[in-house]
């Protein structure tokens, strides 16, 4: 039987789903998954490129014993040959493709791709707008290190505005009751950015000793033309560095969804610090989608 449930924004799990996500994600870290996809075919279509979410997926379907196909956009009629994006859904559904995972730069693509799809259909990315998987496994990631997230403090730093993973982060943690801000300039951060009940602050330092957890972001230049601030007043301003690194409490995790910059958002010192949890984070990212993946297809 071919699966029908998307998973195109966080909200689309509710929150007994994911709680239940999680307690496989945790089960499959103790022992081999089942094979549950064996028989079926995932696609992983990105329009956009991808390291970490695209082996991710592939890791994830692998270790449930289905088939991978992967696209990338050269390989893809519609970059070259003027497809239209429902049409390839179509004809990958035709196929005999169950399980789609896209990604694409434009806000509301895969829920196009999804709509002509009729299947399952994971969103991997979708322009600013939304990375449900990588919500997933970040709250999983601060539910391991620091327990009950009711009223933890954890920050978001950076470029909030472009950051489809800051969106959708966000509203989960919200949802397991975290007290979540986020920190950077007014051209990277207003009201509009943020869901409701999400404090926005400016001033890095001060925030630094109150925080139970930190996630980095990238500056995501490839969503706009031109730095909109001077690049050495960002730094000055927003990048992790040793020194603001002693402000940060002892056991404060630190995130980053990857890929990071070095000399940009965080200095080298990070990467060898015991609050960096980053390799953790990616490891947790393959048990939440191989969770995800055997939940979509068999059930809650
Ligand atoms: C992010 C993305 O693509 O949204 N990376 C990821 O999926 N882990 C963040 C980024 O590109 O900066």
């Amino acid at each position: 039987m071919t699966p029908t449930r998307n998973f195109l924004d966080i909200d689309d799990l509710n929150n007994d789903e994911v709680d239940s996500v999680f307690a496989l994600a945790r089960e499959f870290a103790q022992r081999p998954a089942p094979r549950s996809l064996e028989g079926f075919f995932c696609a992983n279509l990105f329009f956009e490129q991808s390291t970490r979410t695209h082996v991710s997926f592939q890791c994830a379907q692998m270790r449930l014993g289905g088939n991978v196909i992967n696209l990338s956009p050269a390989q893809l009629s519609l970059a070259t040959k003027g497809e239209r994006l429902d049409d390839t859904a179509v004809t990958l559904r035709a196929l005999g493709v169950d399980i789609l995972v896209a990604r694409h730069p434009l806000v509301g693509a895969v829920g196009e791709l999804a709509a002509a799809f009729e299947g399952c259909t994971i969103n991997a990315g979708d322009g600013t707008n939304a990375h449900p998987t990588q919500a997933l496994l970040d709250t999983f990631t601060l539910r391991d290190l620091l327990g009950d997230l009711r009223g933890a403090a954890v920050a978001f730093v950076g470029d909030i505005r472009h950051s489809r993973v800051a969106h959708s982060s966000m509203r989960l943690l919200r949802r397991y009751g975290a007290r979540v801000r986020a920190i950077g300039p007014e051209c990277f951060l207003e009201r509009g950015d943020v869901p409701e009940g999400v404090e926005i602050e400016r001033d890095f330092d001060a925030a630094l000793p109150t925080l139970d957890a930190l996630i980095m972001l990238r500056v995501q230049r490839e969503r706009f033309e031109k730095m909109p601030i001077d690049d050495a007043r960002y730094i000055a301003t927003y990048r992790l560095d040793a020194e603001r690194l002693a402000l940060l409490g002892p056991r404060a995790p630190i995130l980053h969804p990857g890929p990071y910059n070095r000399g940009v958002e965080i200095v080298d010192d990070v990467t060898l610090d015991a609050r960096w949890r980053y390799r953790e984070q990616v490891r947790n990212g393959v048990l939440v989608r191989t969770a995800l993946l055997h939940r979509l297809v068999h059930g809650w």
